[in-house]
């Protein structure tokens, strides 16, 4: 991790397995081709969720996957109405759980989460207990003004499988 600036990409390996892996994007760009890419290996119900600081880039990665699907709409960041819904080849429902730390609510997240679409969550720590087993967690760290380590952390066999593929980008 010390060596950063000169290993591009760096991987975490238990057997033989990989149990998470980091990409470095250097540019907004990149992290929305990174996030382009992982729309086209999405299927109905999928769960995404994003971790990182205020103005790490999540929903620069959530436009990604927004365009990626074929959605035209300028994404936001959906802190103030907490879910956010997309038409596109498959439908986005984008969500921002910023607001939601000390409350309990259910605003039926199973039913977004086993829908027809595919579920983006920021901040998905703040409804941990509504959280499917099988997702994807992606975890956004600022690096400098313009670059990025966005890890992946695979849970379930297809989202290993999608890591694997992931790992295949380049830029
Ligand atoms: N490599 C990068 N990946 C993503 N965003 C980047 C990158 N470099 C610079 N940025 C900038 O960082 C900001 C990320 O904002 P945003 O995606 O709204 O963050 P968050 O949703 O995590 O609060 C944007 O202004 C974007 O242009
Ligand atoms: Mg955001």
């Amino acid at each position: 991790m010390d060596n950063i600036t000169t290993v591009r990409l760096y991987t975490f390996k238990v057997g033989v397995e990989l149990e998470a892996y980091s990409i470095e994007t250097k540019t907004e760009q990149e992290t929305i081709v990174l996030g382009n890419r992982l729309s086209q290996l999405l299927k109905p119900g999928n769960v995404i969720t994003l971790e990182g600081d205020l103005g790490a880039g999540k929903t620069t990665f959530t436009k990604g996957i927004a365009q990626g699907l074929g959605i035209t709409d300028v994404i936001s960041s959906p802190t103030f109405t907490i879910i956010k819904e997309y038409q596109g080849v498959l439908p986005l429902y984008h969500m921002d759980a910023y607001r939601l730390e000390f409350s309990e609510e259910d605003l039926g997240f199973d039913e977004y989460f086993a829908g027809e679409g595919v579920s983006v969550v920021e901040w998905a720590t703040f409804i941990e207990d509504f959280l499917p087993e099988e997702r994807l967690d992606v975890k956004i760290k600022y690096q400098d003004e313009s670059s990025r380590i966005i890890q992946f952390t695979p849970h379930g066999p297809y989202f290993k499988w999608v890591m694997v593929e992931l790992s295949h980008t380049h830029f």
